[in-house]
């Protein structure tokens, strides 16, 4: 594998709208992200990805833009974004955007000229077809529910795609005239000196036509996305042509949020030559998901954890580079989700902290994950925003579960989760806004929050620093960047354990239970490089450890 100049950074997702507002709105902006970046900076932190700030009439928070060249007044302005990437720059920081060019807003001029002639120019960046009543085109079933199907405004005999939300029109990949302006943007952007992107559900960008229907897995007739992906071929030859005329020339940094990869495809994505620079390992976030929806999703048990991000690891080999996550924008918050109920405590947040973070990959910290936020809990229907979570509130409704079940069903997986504003302070609105906050702050910000933990040793915050500096560690770098990860008692139950083997071998032990255990070391331990907790119980002979609840320790043999 080739080195590469972002290989040894660490990453920083940052929600825009959560974030920190610096006007009193009640929404976070663009002025507030700069406020801020010498805390991210002090924090170790490198590469900044911002979820969407473009112009957008947020139906899907942002993921709908309606103007590729510009910035939502919610956020800025465009001087405003110049300022970030500068100030950012001063600080070797570097800034990624979110591209989303799977689908655009119905509110973008494109769309609107399709709608005034769908048989134009502008129709051909779209797929619109003819429609009769009671006959779609294909059943497959859009990510937030209904038939990916909609009528087209104004034109009642005509229906146009919709993978997303309908407010998200999907646009014609296999139309040049779509790839040449997607690609005029990117480097207009990366002109500007972005330091890359992040690639939104890019691989919807392919779809399988003519279009047929697929087998239905719900009462609704419908048929999951997924099956038309699964036959989709030749995605290869968009994203091939996109890295050539984009990225590849600016030596840009590029992360698709790929799922449904198929078989041997890993090299052609992130090899040397690949399409993008790495993918997110989502193994664990998928770990368990049903078509049915989230009613029937089955948690993963520490045990089911570990071996997603073994396998992972085996089948990336030395190929590319994962970045590694345990949340973003779009999953519950990780230290509720992976922590077994009414275990979530400093030593269990910490935990899970380290097993992802020193594994090879480009470490992602979600915004308010540094310091341990948690999920919601149970909140009434009408303080749900997410679209996906209303959705599949009535997924549940429609399967038998009761309203209050339903409700405890989307408490799991409601992406409001991880959309909470952060909390900075223990004072009125975690002093995240002077104004009233866009989606409730949580309950518990009067215990976390970072200035509570700034000062405190013992915080998770101070934890990820820690985490952060082992890596950028000159001593242990090489190995953490690059060594390999070899699994360690695998089959030991709630033990997690890897070498990072590189110039030194390093192994990362975490105790992934409320009771203690013991772990046999393969060879004497030379050093202890970091623990969660304060001592460390270990035989005379440093050849064993007997590890306290949760406890997390890195050792170098
Ligand atoms: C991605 C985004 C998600 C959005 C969707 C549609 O999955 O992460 O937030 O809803 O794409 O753009
Ligand atoms: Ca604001």
């Amino acid at each position: 594998m080739e080195k590469k100049w972002w290989h040894d950074k660490v990453a920083y997702q940052i929600y825009p709208k959560s974030f920190y507002d610096s006007n009193g709105d009640g929404i976070g902006d663009l002025q507030g992200i700069i406020s801020k970046l010498d805390y991210l900076k002090d924090l170790g932190v490198d590469i900044l990805w911002i979820s969407p700030i473009y112009p957008s009439p947020f139906a899907d928070q942002g993921y709908d833009i309606s103007d590729y060249y510009n910035i939502d007044p919610t956020f800025g302005t465009l001087e405003d974004m110049d300022e970030l990437i500068r100030e950012a720059g001063k600080r070797q920081m570097y800034i990624l955007m979110d591209l989303v060019v799977n689908h655009c807003s119905d509110e973008h001029e494109w769309f609107e000229k399709a709608c005034a002639d769908p048989y134009g120019e502008y129709g051909n960046l779209f797929y619109i077809e003819d429609r009769k009543e009671g006959e779609l085109p294909c059943n497959w079933r859009s990510y937030f529910g209904g038939p990916v199907w909609e009528p087209l405004p104004g034109h009642p005999d005509k229906q146009y795609m919709h993978v997303f939300h309908k407010k998200q029109p999907d646009l014609n990949w296999e139309n040049p005239a779509v790839r040449e302006e997607v690609y005029k943007n990117i480097n207009w952007w990366l002109d500007k000196g972005l330091g890359g992107f992040r690639v939104d559900a890019i691989i919807n960008i392919k779809k399988a036509l003519p279009y047929k229907d697929y087998p239905s897995d719900r009462d609704d007739g419908l048929s999951d996305i997924a099956l038309m992906l699964a036959e989709a071929q030749g995605i290869g030859e968009f994203l091939g042509e996109m890295q050539a005329r984009t990225f590849g020339p600016h030596d840009a940094f590029s992360v698709g949020e790929v799922f449904n990869l198929k078989e041997g495809e890993l090299p052609d994505f992130v090899g040397d030559k690949g399409y993008f620079s790495s993918i997110f390992d989502f193994s664990t976030t998928s770990f368990g998901k049903s078509d049915k929806g989230w009613y029937a999703c089955k948690k993963p048990s520490p045990d089911d954890y570990k071996k997603c991000f073994f396998r992972s690891q085996e089948e990336m080999g030395d190929v590319g580079f994962y970045s590694n996550i345990i949340e973003n924008h779009d999953e519950p918050r990780g230290v509720s989700y992976y922590i077994p109920e009414g275990e979530v405590c400093n030593a269990s947040k910490k935990l899970l902290a380290a097993m992802y973070f020193l594994m090879r990959g480009l470490p992602f910290i979600y915004q308010g994950q540094e310091i341990g936020m948690e999920n919601l809990g149970v909140v009434p229907l009408d303080q749900v925003d997410d679209i996906s979570a209303l959705d599949q509130y009535q997924v549940s409704l429609d399967a038998g579960l009761t309203p209050e079940e339903a409700l405890k069903v989307i408490s799991i997986y409601s992406r409001d989760n991880a959309r909470t504003p952060v909390q900075w302070t223990s004072e009125k609105n975690a002093g995240f806004t002077e104004g009233t906050p866009w989606l409730m702050v949580n309950p518990n910000y009067t215990s976390i929050n970072v200035e509570a933990q700034e000062n405190d040793p013992d915080s998770v915050l101070a934890f990820y620093k820690k985490l952060i500096a082992l890596r950028k560690n000159p001593d242990y770098k090489e190995t953490l960047v690059y060594g390999t990860v070899i699994p360690y008692l695998e089959d030991q139950h709630n033990l997690m354990a890897y070498h990072r083997k590189g110039e030194k071998d390093l192994l990362v032990i975490g105790n992934f239970q409320k009771d203690p255990q013991t772990a046999v070391l393969p060879s004497t331990c030379k050093n202890l490089l970091l623990n969660n907790y304060q001592d460390l119980d270990m035989n005379e002979e440093k050849t064993a450890v007997h590890l306290k609840g949760y406890q997390a320790i890195v050792i170098e043999l």
